[in-house]
């Protein structure tokens, strides 16, 4: 068989593991021939590729990143996009392609398989929204890098008596926010499932003080959003894919607590650092497992689906059941946390 892959969207930790797997998997398991398309669906729409091998996959499992580098090119979004796909597809006499990514390379997945194109998708986004699996890789990651930073600010918090708003990925749901505000005990969490009332955080962080404390941590999702008409609020606009460019819900939020409160509040948004580095354990381990059962899926032709993780066994599941539903913060969970709602 031979089989292409490409990863796709913000990149994540736990990308190259699956390349790896999938090729450890193909090469030495089955006797395939693996090509790997550059930045995406830009390498595959253009035919730029690299033969992947065992040699080609040495050295990456604990490497952050991809080594197919990524964009957020969309086939779907081009007028000839599934016809160039499909061309390119006859052209590496390739039997299937594995695409690695979030719901927008998913949907493009899906759309192409639609048209009966052999695509399989793997699930992976620091957001952990997709529906239909319990986990996505590079989640556990970026949860583990922003307790590690939530840890670290509480002592510099504490020690200048500060309210500090800590800003961390999450455009649409707040899983992120709600996992590491719960490892770090953060005093007050908001996501964007529930549009926060601001009156209530103010008051939590306020009874704190009351209560001798001497500082306070607020976990925000940057795409969380006070209730309407509370706060002046910029949401800022879209970037060139029309995803959500936030105004930076940390610094709006500092301004207004500062002025509430009378106490110094500070903004901290740590972006990018979350997707950034190695992988946990527990991210390689589910990357790992999902490269090889995407191969064992193109083994079955069965395309159109994704690999999915449900309780302790990795499936497969329609792509047009797990696109365009999103798995969000239930609000059980959020009563389980600190949140704001
Ligand atoms: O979807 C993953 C993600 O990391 C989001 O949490 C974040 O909003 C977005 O990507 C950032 O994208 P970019 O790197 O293009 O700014």
């Amino acid at each position: 068989m031979r089989i292409g892959v490409l990863t796709s969207g913000g990149d994540c930790p736990g990308l190259n593991a699956v390349i790896r797997s999938m090729v450890h998997r193909a090469v030495a398991g089955h006797g395939d021939e693996v090509i790997g398309f550059r930045d995406g669906w830009r390498g595959l729409l253009d035919g730029d590729h690299l033969k992947l091998d065992l040699d080609a996959v040495s050295g990456i499992l604990a490497r952050g990143g991809t080594i197919l580098g990524a964009s957020r090119v969309r086939p779907d979004r081009l007028p000839d996009g599934a016809e160039r796909v499909g061309s390119r597809l006859a052209e590496h006499g390739l039997d299937a392609v594995v695409a690695i990514g979030g719901e927008g390379t998913l949907t493009a997945a899906r759309l192409m398989a639609d048209r009966g194109l052999p695509l399989i998708g793997v699930p992976k986004t620091i957001d952990n929204d997709i529906a239909l699996t319990d986990v996505t890789f590079g989640f556990d990651t970026a949860v583990s890098v922003a307790t590690q930073a939530l840890d670290r600010l509480k002592t510099t918090a504490e020690s200048h008596q500060r309210i500090l708003i800590v800003e961390v990925m999450g455009r649409r749901t707040g899983w992120i926010a709600l996992h590491c505000g719960m490892a770090a005990g953060a005093h007050a969490v908001i996501v964007p499932e529930r549009p926060f009332d601001i009156e209530e955080l103010t008051a939590k962080v306020r009874d704190r003080f009351t209560a001798g404390k001497r500082f306070a941590i607020v976990v925000a999702a940057e795409g969380a959003t006070p209730a309407p008409g509370t706060i002046d609020f910029d949401e800022g606009g879209t970037d060139v894919h029309g995803h959500p460019r936030f105004a930076g819900i940390a610094r709006q939020l500092a301004r207004e607590l500062e002025r509430r409160l009378d106490k110094e509040a500070r903004p901290v948004v740590l972006g990018h650092l979350q997707r950034g580095g190695t992988p946990t354990a527990y991210d390689r381990i589910l990357a790992t497992r999902f490269g090889r059962h995407a191969v064992e899926a193109a083994h079955r032709r069965d395309f159109g689906t994704m690999t999915a993780l449900r309780g302790t066994q990795i499936i497969t599941v329609p792509l047009a059941d797990a696109v365009p539903a999103r798995k969000t913060v239930p609000a059980a969970r959020c009563a389980e946390a600190a949140c704001v709602l």
